[in-house]
């Protein structure tokens, strides 16, 4: 699916919330056997944050969520729909996206999840954009939340260095002119046994779990590709180049694959925004964290082009670019 935007759908408001609780890979290397230095070389991740007993996707979605709609200076009660992004629901139903807006004062509003794992935040961006331009909704708010901790086998090494709890959300809204600019989204389900949670549905459900299982390196090397592919693909729906690109935002999955795909898209070092350092892999809360840091440590600035791409379990890919029309204290 590739596609230009035609309809004038902008960002209004962006907020992002993670635990307080910072587990770094010294403590993890008290429970597998592994080292900072391992860690920290092949995946740039020196901490991550981990939900604290009582928290859910819910609730940090329900924080990001309030941030978001105070910074868009919109009430709770204008929005049309919810869309929350996890692969780690509260529950499989009611949806997240319903017990978020009962958390923040959305009555009678519509919501409803979306699984792509860590292309999620993209995929309900593109979802939110489709309602507004087809003249359904008018205002929607989108989260991307997870607690990808409690899918996590933490005594398998390969995966549980990797991973953190998070959420980031938006406001998107009808506008005067366009934010949004164009998506390029797709998904391979071949691939669903290189990176998979079995769920209750599943035929031949594993004794343990549910957990992350992955195959690493065939993620990674899916992963260069696809975040170059994507991009590419996207920029050209939306008739521009990677030189319009001011500041790219791409999932935080591991610091290797980010530097290999600046390289190879050409962008300087300055333009490519990254805390996967202090957040590890937040699957669909990655992005809109990524971009509420950027925005609010003046590193994107209103007029700004932003490319954001995510990549992971489907295994699905999707890109999106966008003007940031945002202005400061607006
Ligand atoms: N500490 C120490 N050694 C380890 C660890 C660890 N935490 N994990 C694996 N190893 C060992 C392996 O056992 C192996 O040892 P061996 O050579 O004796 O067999 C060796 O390190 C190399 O293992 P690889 O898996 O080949 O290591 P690789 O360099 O590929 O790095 C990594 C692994 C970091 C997981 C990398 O493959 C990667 O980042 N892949 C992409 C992951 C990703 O992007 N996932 C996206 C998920 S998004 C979503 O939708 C959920």
């Amino acid at each position: 699916m590739i596609a230009g935007c035609t309809e004038p759908v902008a960002l209004l408001g962006i907020g992002s919330h993670v635990p307080a609780r910072v587990v770094t890979n010294d403590e993890i290397a008290t429970m597998v056997e592994t080292s900072d230095e391992w860690i920290t070389q092949r995946t740039g991740i020196r901490e991550r944050r981990i939900a604290a007993p009582a928290d859910s996707s819910a609730s940090l979605g329900a924080e990001a969520a309030r941030r978001a709609l105070t910074s868009a200076g919109v009430a709770p009660s204008q929005l049309d729909l919810i869309v929350a992004a996890t692969a780690s629901p509260d529950y499989y139903f009611p949806a997240t996206a319903s017990l978020i807006g009962e958390r923040i004062g959305a009555d009678d509003v519509a919501g409803y999840d979306l699984s792509a794992a860590c292309t999620g935040f993209i995929y309900a961006l593109a979802q939110a954009y489709s309602q507004i331009a087809a003249g359904l909704a008018d205002t929607v708010l989108v989260v991307g939340t997870e607690v990808f901790s409690r899918l996590l086998d933490w005594g398998d090494r390969s995966t549980c260095i990797l991973f953190g709890d998070g959420a980031g959300a938006v406001v998107l809204g009808r506008a005067q002119r366009r934010g949004l600019l164009g998506f390029e989204m797709g998904a391979d389900g071949r691939g669903a046994p290189l990176l998979s949670v079995a769920a209750a549905g599943h035929a031949e459900l594993p004794d343990e779990g549910p957990y992350v299982r992955m195959n690493g390196p065939e993620v990674y090397k899916f992963a260069t590709r696809v975040v170059v592919e994507s991009s590419t693909r996207c920029l050209d729906a939306a008739g521009l180049t990677v030189d319009d690109v001011d500041v790219f935002v791409p999932h935080q999955a591991n610091r290797r694959i980010i530097d290999h795909a600046a390289r190879r898209l050409g962008l300087d070092d300055e333009k490519v925004f990254t805390n996967v350092d202090r957040y590890g892999n937040t699957s669909a809360g990655s992005i809109p964290i990524c971009l509420d840091e950027a925005w609010c440590g003046n590193r994107i600035q209103p007029g700004d082009v932003v490319l954001m791409v995510g990549f992971g379990g489907g295994l699905a890919w999707g890109s999106c670019v966008m003007e940031w029309t945002k202005e400061r204290g607006s």
